[in-house]
């Protein structure tokens, strides 16, 4: 054989054993033998209550292979419970709630909820656009906090038929706040995606348009407390807060304007440090908001997501991180909570600091800041907002 037809022939063979390796290695994930044919993630639908006015309330149990699962109720698009893994991969709850639909509606510091149209405070309740001056509702002390008497937490969501793919379960909730309500201008169209991963984390998407100029700032209230036992408190969480700086408050909790750098103070949260070490320290803003409750100016404003926030419990070695595009992040410590609201199962009361919260947003009062990132929605525009919530242990 001339040497030609020698390579040829040997080109030939190889050419034949590459196919057959590729052959062998496609049937063996045909047969499903390397690759999960399930998806994983899935969803449940139920019931869950009607209000005083009549309308019903369903829920729905997201779930992932792994085993985590978050409850969602069209109510407030709350969270009443969101499971996650122990170091020895035990899953409970970590989110602070109620056991139902009644006790929601009869008092609930936004325990879970989505909030807006503006979350956080309004100084006054007083804001103008283009010279004219709306006024919202001030139910909180002088102020407007987190919506106003009836805002999103107290609403009632459309839910969409959930998406289920390969590794994500979404449920899109929507709601049409109409043009003044809660004294807002301009009809709002929100969506809020929950979205359920594969690897335990949970994105919550926020999009909304508007028919006038309009102001919007959206979050979500959960209360955190990684032990899973909500007869502890959270002050042995270690916390990490990715900000240089945090909005000093007056005695309403509205910003001063000043951005103060956290350097030396029981505001600096940079390297990991737990919520109780300094809480009680001589600090004037710590007296002010009983504790921490403040919003943290986050640093790499123009990245886009990013990793913002983390807290790690080290008894149960539950680990959160909080990834998102806001500019800033309202820590609050649980102040409020004071041994009256029952616990969720049916015993005792949530004492003082048995929870935490991690609020990505912009900055409280911003529609009366100038020098704050604007929180304007335009007509033609779109609002979009994105967190990630992910859980792991360590
Ligand atoms: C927010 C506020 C707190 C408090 C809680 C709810 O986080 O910043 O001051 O109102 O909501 O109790």
């Amino acid at each position: 054989m001339s040497l030609i037809i020698k390579i040829f022939f040997g080109f030939l063979g190889l050419v034949v054993i590459i196919g057959l390796t590729q052959c062998k290695t496609e049937k063996s994930v045909d047969s499903g033998e390397t690759t999960p044919t399930e998806p994983g993630v899935s969803f449940e639908k139920s019931a869950y209550g009607t209000t005083q006015e009549g309308e019903p309330v369903d829920m729905y149990s997201l779930k992932n292979a792994q085993g985590m699962q978050v409850d969602v109720i069209t109510y407030g698009g709350i969270i009443t419970s969101w499971t996650a893994p122990d170091k020895n991969g035990a899953y409970e709850n970590v989110v602070l709630g109620y056991d139902s639909l009644s006790q929601y509606i009869a008092g609930n510091p936004y325990f879970g909820a989505l909030i807006g149209r503006f979350g956080n405070r309004i100084a006054k309740g007083k804001f103008s656009i283009d010279g004219t001056e709306y006024s919202l509702a001030t139910n909180d002390g002088p102020n407007h906090l987190h919506g106003g008497v009836k805002g999103y937490d107290k609403v009632i969501w459309t839910a969409a038929e959930p998406v289920v793919d390969s590794n994500a379960v979404s449920l899109k909730l929507s709601y049409l706040s109409k043009d003044m309500e809660e004294g807002y201008p301009g009809n709002l169209k929100i969506d809020v995606t929950y979205t359920l991963n594969a690897d335990n984390s949970l994105d919550v998407l926020y999009e909304a348009t508007t028919d006038k100029a309009t102001i919007v700032n959206l979050t979500q209230h959960s209360y955190f407390n990684l032990t899973g036992d909500f007869t502890k408190t959270i002050l042995d969480h270690e916390i990490v807060l990715n900000a240089d700086h945090f909005l000093p408050v007056d005695a309403t909790l509205i910003p001063t304007g000043e951005l103060m750098d956290v350097a030396g103070t029981p505001f600096d949260f940079r390297l990991p440090k737990t919520i109780g070490k300094e809480i009680v320290a001589e600090h004037d803003q710590l007296t002010k908001g009983l504790g921490y409750d403040h919003c943290w100016v986050l640093n790499s404003q123009d990245v886009g997501d990013r990793l913002v926030a983390s807290a790690y419990d080290p008894g149960s070695g539950r680990f959160l991180e909080i990834w998102s595009d806001e500019p800033a992040i309202q820590f609050y410590s649980g102040n409020f909570l004071d041994g009256t609201l029952p616990m969720k199962g049916g015993e005792g009361t949530y004492a003082h600091r048995t929870g935490f919260c991690l609020e990505t947003q912009h900055y409280p009062d911003s529609p009366n800041q100038p020098d704050f990132p604007p929180v304007r929605l335009d007509p033609g525009d779109k609002y979009v907002s994105y967190t990630s919530f992910k859980f792991s242990t360590k």
